[in-house]
């Protein structure tokens, strides 16, 4: 069974429809990857998921409850915490302050468990734990993200382009930190643009053009598929 499942989900901005009808599955255990160009919607469908924006028709299951036009917050308390694009960081605040937010959802008891959690994950966090968010490099920033995420100890993690300006070495970091998150039990549903990198990560992918799913499938068959190679991994058709 699903433990999320997207069913014809749309979402409208004024007279703009950004997402068609959108059907995703991910079962408990899996990373689940969603490619695609600038602007086809990934955010949007990330965003609807996390109660951000409300879908004008479709349903969102998660752990077997609809939770479609549910607010951010509640969604959040239900297990789904996300690493959104472009980090969010508040810079004005300490690291410490920006994890706390993640954690307003969980009790005192699980709060120091996985502010302890987190901090051995990140263990730059924890060395800058009295600093100025604004004041971390990019690369700083995007752990603060994603340990804020996880700081609500998620049942389902949405990460939106986490690899997004980083230097190389930091995108290794970062995808192994997914695999690592991923193996300590909490599912990851990846947006990225590093499309070779993500496809090498995940189990299952999909791809949207136009607010649709135009692909979907086995992440290493799509790997492989002609038409994802000439699109997303700028490689030869055959090649
Ligand atoms: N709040 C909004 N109001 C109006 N249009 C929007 C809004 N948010 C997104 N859009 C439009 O919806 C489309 C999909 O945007 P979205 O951010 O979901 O794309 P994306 O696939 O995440 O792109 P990128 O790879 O650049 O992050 C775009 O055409 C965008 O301009
Ligand atoms: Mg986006």
């Amino acid at each position: 069974m699903s433990l999320l499942a997207v069913r014809g989900l749309v979402v409208r901005m004024g007279a703009l429809e950004i997402l068609r009808g959108v059907d995703l599955d991910l079962a408990a255990g899996e990373i689940v990857t969603v490619l695609g160009s600038n602007g086809v919607g990934k955010t949007t469908l990330m965003r609807a998921i996390s109660g951000v924006y409300r879908p004008a028709r479709g349903s969102i299951q998660f752990a077997g409850e609809e939770i479609a036009g549910l607010a951010s917050h509640a969604i959040v308390a239900r297990g789904i915490a996300q690493a959104p694009e472009g980090r969010q960081i508040f810079g004005a605040m300490t690291v410490a302050e920006n994890l706390r937010l993640g954690a307003a959802v969980t009790r005192g008891a699980d709060r120091a468990a996985s502010l302890d959690r987190v901090l051995s994950l990140f263990p730059v966090l924890r060395e800058r734990y009295h600093q100025r968010a604004g004041s971390l490099s990019g690369g700083e920033q995007q752990m603060l993200c994603i340990g804020r995420a996880l700081m609500a100890q998620p049942k389902l993690l949405l990460m939106d382009e986490p690899s997004l300006g980083l230097a190389p070495k930091l995108v290794r970091q970062v995808f192994g930190l997914i695999a690592a998150i991923r193996a300590a039990g909490t599912p990851v549903l990846l947006v990225e643009q590093n499309a070779k990198a993500a496809l090498a990560i995940a189990d299952r992918a999909y791809v949207m053009d136009g607010g649709r799913i135009v692909l979907a499938g086995e992440a290493a068959a799509l790997a492989r598929d002609p038409r994802v190679r000439a699109a997303y991994l700028g490689g030869h058709v055959g090649g």
